[in-house]
């Protein structure tokens, strides 16, 4: 019996559909230098797919109320934009980013419009009004409540026009989100950007080893209060070079683990997400990835790297699938859960075809809630007409509950006329520890 598995994590159809891309400050850049970019991130040995651009600011430098060169930029590669207005001042400035985001509807129309992810309201305003930004000396903020107001703002401004589907949002850390008096900015948002940095968390134990934990906690803290909408990645990273920071020390060396294993498992898991930085050679810290075009470390990810926790308590498993088939062909979906009392998985989808020897063959996908460590499994199909098949089976493999968990059905099939010799399912359960 012939089987293939193709298995993708994170939330069927959309997983292979996730955006990736590097955040791009405004300061000093031209339409060339945005150009230059945008290429050289879309053609990174290993992760040639960073093709969106994250913004802070709607404005041209350099100009009041300019639409961002990097509109153009990104209309001309091919790179879709989370679009930011910035959102720290006063209502003076904040209608200059309105004016910008408006001219640049009406300048640059749909092939505008088609590359626009999302319009984030703010970067981590929140954060720099909260104890710990201000400690930090981080600058000015915004209030909870000016945030909810610019956000109506610029929903009215989009609405009636080839942005007025966009998604609104907004960017903070994860601290932000989780403290109820920022409620208000959450229940008014369509998504929440995350920003998350072990590197900074200097009152965790933040060394390398831990800094995946560190990140999937935190994201599922944020879960936890998201009320369901997506959670976008907008900033990660880990330095090349720069000062220690409690347990964290930049290097190349942890860089890449860092990259195998929080990247990783976000391209994996299919969210959306925004790394920083794709080049900032002579910053300190620096967390590029990349200098002159050339990554620093090995980007590439395989369908298994990415964090997974050792957690795991136990879990099972089930599938159930429908299969209709003529006498050449078999198509089936199917859909599996798990459950487990303290762990979730999100995300999660197999796809698994199998060529039988009639030349029938099957596909499903699967989502699955919760978390698997080990457990039977089966899968069963029946065709359509007066034909039957069914496949049942034990899981092969499982490796994980908080992290990625396999789990592959094999079994037999028979069917009235015809032949399939086999049915493969395969899930791939993606889990985090609460
Ligand atoms: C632009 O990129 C998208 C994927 O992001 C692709 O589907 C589309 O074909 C590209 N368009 C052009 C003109 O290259
Ligand atoms: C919680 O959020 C409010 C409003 O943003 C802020 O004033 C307060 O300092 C925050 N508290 C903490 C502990 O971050
Ligand atoms: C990871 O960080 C958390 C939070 O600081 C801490 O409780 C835990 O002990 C750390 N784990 C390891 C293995 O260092
Ligand atoms: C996948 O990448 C991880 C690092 O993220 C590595 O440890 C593992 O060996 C790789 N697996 C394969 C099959 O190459
Ligand atoms: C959650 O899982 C951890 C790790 O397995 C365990 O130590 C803890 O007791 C569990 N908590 C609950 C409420 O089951
Ligand atoms: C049998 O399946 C093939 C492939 O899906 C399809 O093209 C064909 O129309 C089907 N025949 C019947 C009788 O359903």
């Amino acid at each position: 019996m012939k089987s293939s598995i193709l298995a993708v994590l994170g939330g069927a159809s959309t997983a292979l559909a996730a955006v990736r891309g590097f955040n791009y400050a405004a300061q000093e850049q031209t339409y060339d230098t945005f150009v230059s970019q945008f290429k050289t991130a879309a053609s990174l040995s290993g992760a040639s797919d960073f093709t969106s651009a994250r913004l802070y600011t709607m404005i041209q430098d350099g100009t009041t109320d300019t639409p961002i060169d990097a509109i153009q930029a990104a209309i001309d590669t091919n790179t879709t934009l989370l679009l930011g207005l910035w959102a720290s001042e006063d209502q003076a400035s904040f209608d200059n980013e309105l004016t910008a985001l408006k001219s640049a509807i009406s300048t640059y129309g749909s092939s505008f419009a088609d590359l626009v992810v999302g319009i984030s309201v703010g970067s981590e305003d929140l954060y720099r009004i909260s104890p710990t930004g201000i400690a930090a000396d981080s600058g000015a903020g915004q209030s909870p409540d000016t945030l909810v107001d610019y956000i109506g703002q610029v929903r009215s401004a989009i609405s009636g026009t080839s942005l007025s589907s966009s998604p609104v949002g907004h960017v903070d850390t994860w601290n932000v989100y989780v403290n109820s008096s920022n409620s208000e900015v959450i229940s008014n948002c369509d998504f929440l950007g995350l920003d998350e940095y072990p590197y900074y968390q200097t009152t965790d134990v933040n060394t390398i080893g831990n800094s995946s934990f560190l990140f999937f906690q935190a994201y599922e803290k944020v879960a936890a209060v998201a009320g369901g909408k997506p959670i976008w990645v907008t900033e990660s990273g880990w330095p090349v070079s720069g000062p220690t920071s409690n347990d964290a020390v930049p290097s190349t060396a942890d860089a890449e683990t860092y990259w195998q294993g929080v990247a990783c498992a976000l391209e994996n898991r299919g969210i959306n997400f925004w790394w920083y930085i794709l080049a900032d050679s002579g910053s300190s810290p620096s967390f590029g990835v990349s200098s002159n075009g050339t990554p620093l470390y090995d980007l590439a990810c395989n369908s298994t790297a990415g964090y997974t926790s050792t957690t795991a308590s136990s879990s099972s498993a089930s599938a159930t699938g429908t299969a209709s088939k003529n006498s050449s062909s078999a198509t089936g979906s199917s859909s599996a859960s798990a459950t487990a009392s303290n762990v979730t998985a999100s995300g999660a989808a197999g796809v698994g075809s199998q060529a039988a020897t009639s030349g029938a063959s099957a596909s499903g996908s699967a989502t699955a809630t919760g978390s698997a460590a080990a457990g039977a499994s089966t899968a069963s199909a029946s065709t359509g007409g007066d034909t039957t098949a069914t496949a049942t089976g034990t899981e092969t493999t499982a490796t994980g509950s908080s992290g990625a968990s396999a789990a592959t059905f094999t079994g037999a099939a028979s069917k009235a006329e015809g032949s399939m010799a086999g049915l493969a399912i395969g899930a791939l359960v993606a889990a985090l520890v609460l």
